[in-house]
């Protein structure tokens, strides 16, 4: 698929879930979030039916996010039957790591290829500052793991204020080289204000050569991440929506007041 601008959709960002077992500041308000109502959360086989459809349309890169993916019930038969599906060359996940230790092995065999893991600081009393309710210790363990499951390569996000010079993301990079593993700095951003800058060894933010569509957990496609432009699967069918947010895809992003990080995924 090729949008107005001649950019090649390959790229599906699925999230799975709005719920998550952290509260990051820069992602969540403090006393959590209003979750989407059940009956609006597309099911298994929804989700399966739009990435099927996707895969027949060209793209060939997913990736599943949350909240937090491996908050979601089930996550391993999803995982398994998206893995079956012929075409898909890239199937990712984005996490925060938490419950990676108990499920690394389940994902691998289940078909994962890789992960992304969120870790913004290697200070235990700054990591749970940011995540109000992380233990650092359990990421680490995820991070060794994903590795020792194959989960390769794994990638670590981490979230920067001003600088990849910043104290933290230093100390992450060092961890990240010492363990042969890649380190991805993303500026904090803000989707109300339309304020975000290129990941730093990542391909997002790039507008030019972006190549990603987004399915939010309750069936809206969404062309951009910082756009209130939305396609619902349930109205239109995966074909039409999908079509749509291909046809609508805004050149470069301005703002999104509807979508925040924990029901888009990143
Ligand atoms: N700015 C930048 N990155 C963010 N994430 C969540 N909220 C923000 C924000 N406001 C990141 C997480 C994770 C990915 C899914 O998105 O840290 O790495
Ligand atoms: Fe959860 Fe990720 Fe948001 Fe943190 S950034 S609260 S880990 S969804």
């Amino acid at each position: 698929m090729y949008d107005h601008f001649n950019r090649k959709i390959n790229y599906l960002r699925v999230s799975v879930t709005d719920r998550c077992n952290l509260r990051c500041v820069y992602c969540m308000p403090p006393e959590g979030v209003k979750l989407m109502h059940h009956d609006d959360i597309l099911r298994f086989h929804e989700i399966l039916e739009v990435i099927r459809v996707a895969v027949e349309l060209g793209v060939n890169k997913i990736r599943l996010t949350g909240g937090e993916p491996l908050v979601r019930r089930g996550i391993i038969d999803l995982v398994k039957d998206i893995s079956t599906i012929r075409g898909i060359e890239d199937f990712s996940m984005t996490t925060n790591g938490i419950l990676l230790d108990d499920f690394a092995v389940s994902l691998k065999e289940a078909g994962l290829q890789r992960v992304n893991i969120s870790l913004d600081t290697l200070d235990a009393a700054r990591y749970r500052q940011i995540t109000r309710i992380g233990d650092l210790k359990q990421v680490l363990k995820g991070i060794d793991a994903a590795i020792d499951a194959g989960l390769q390569p794994v990638k670590l996000n981490c979230v920067i204020q001003s600088s990849p010079e910043e104290p933290d993301a230093v100390a992450v990079k060092e961890f990240a080289t010492a363990r042969g593993l890649e380190a991805r700095f993303i500026y904090q951003m803000d989707l109300e204000k339309g304020i975000f800058k290129p990941v730093i060894g990542g391909e997002g933010g790039h507008c030019a050569r972006c190549n990603r569509l987004r399915l939010t957990s309750n069936g809206l496609i969404k062309p951009c991440l910082f756009s209130n432009n939305g396609y619902s699967v349930r109205e239109l069918g995966a074909r039409e929506a999908i079509l749509q947010a291909v046809a609508h895809k805004p050149a470069s992003g301005s703002s999104s007041s509807t979508h925040r990080f924990y029901n888009i995924g990143g």
